[in-house]
């Protein structure tokens, strides 16, 4: 195998605060603005490695391995993505291309991936077609470019591009706002929440029921889609406020609105589904009464799914890993957790 040009990049996962969900018409145009912390310990390792093509037809060539092994599903999924963006990169088509990606969560912890391994993917996509090119690209260029194509793996992906905090969705006064790719948003925020910790604990592994691409489509009849779309604009304008003060008792309430919210619409979507499970419930409550008690600022979002993120500054860290220990592991599966923190950011491992 003659390797002509390799890069790989390591890309993180991201949680949101407000959240995205539901899409307008178009690809991958959000319904609302999003904005996401960008996580450390969650994230994709991508490597892409050009090669000398077998055949001399247009066909895409790829090979793409997870952990380690050929995947085919996976490998599908980039088929499609390949060739929404394949007239943007030449290269897909002139040269073989490999694709290593590893996880460094475990595939089965109920934590989705697919933000951290479209973003490492667009990443590297975007290296590649840059230095066969030679084409040398501003930072901000590469990054706004790479959240572009993230995008249209993945909506949530376009904003794990950016360090700290990032923005997606054109939003009235956020400049620069676009529902095109994410903007960068350090710029705003309150140095406490610059080492955020954010602990997620496993309620459940399973698969999910139903795909982030399914419950956005069931947006399309959901009865409450507009009112929705108002409260996630309104979020955002008021979390941006919180944010700059580092007023955590206003940041957890919105970001504890937006977590529920997203579960309440999936339960009256129709179908209807619900993708919480009992123990989801038993720490909410727990975590509810936790602050009522000690007047902490712990907080708690969700995903799509029945993990609870936890969110803390880190200065209470001690005091929050001893309620973790005492009132909060016994609910995750196996004891299941993962701490992880507001992070800098994908990078390029050399
Ligand atoms: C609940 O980005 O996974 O995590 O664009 O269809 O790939 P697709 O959906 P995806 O949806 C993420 C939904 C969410 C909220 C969020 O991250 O904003």
């Amino acid at each position: 195998m003659e390797e002509i040009k390799k890069v790989t990049w390591r890309s993180p996962s991201n949680i949101a605060l407000v959240k995205y969900w539901g899409k307008k018409s178009g690809i991958q145009i959000p319904a609302n603005p999003s904005i996401s912390f960008t996580l450390e310990q969650c994230y994709s390792e991508t490597s892409a490695t050009l090669i000398k093509k077998e055949t001399k037809n247009r066909d895409i060539e790829l090979r793409f391995y997870f952990d380690g092994k050929e995947n085919m599903a996976f490998r599908l999924r980039m088929l499609k993505f390949f060739d929404i963006i394949a007239k943007d990169f030449p290269i897909l088509r002139q040269y073989g291309l490999f694709v290593h990606s590893t996880n460094s969560f475990p595939h089965s912890s109920g934590i989705a991936s697919s933000a951290s391994a479209m973003s490492a993917l667009a990443l590297c996509l975007c290296d590649l077609q840059n230095q066969m090119d030679k084409k040398k690209v501003s930072k901000d260029k590469f990054l706004e470019e790479s959240s572009y194509y993230a995008r249209l793996g993945s909506g949530s992906a376009a904003r794990s591009v950016y360090p700290l905090i990032a923005e997606w969705g054109k939003a009235k006064g956020v400049k620069g706002s676009s529902d095109l790719h994410a903007i960068p948003f350090e710029q705003n925020l309150h140095k406490t929440f610059k080492t955020y910790q954010n602990t997620i604990l496993i309620a459940s592994s399973a698969e999910k029921k139903v795909s982030s691409r399914v419950g956005h489509s069931l947006m399309k009849n959901n009865p409450f889609a507009a009112v929705r779309y108002a409260q996630a604009n309104k979020n955002l304008r008021d979390l941006i406020v919180a944010l700059k003060k580092g007023d955590l008792e206003k940041f957890g309430s919105i970001v504890e609105d937006e977590a529920m919210t997203l579960h309440a619409l999936m339960m009256c979507s129709s179908p209807s589904f619900v993708l919480l499970a009992p123990s989801t419930l038993s720490m909410i409550e727990k975590i509810r009464r936790f602050r009522e008690e000690t007047k902490l600022p712990v907080y708690f979002t969700l995903d799509a799914g029945p993990n609870i993120h936890l969110l803390y500054p880190n200065n209470i860290k001690r005091k929050v890993d001893s309620f973790i220990f005492d009132e909060l592991e016994q609910h995750c599966e196996q004891g299941k957790m993962i701490h992880d923190n507001v992070g800098k950011g994908p990078f390029s491992v050399k």
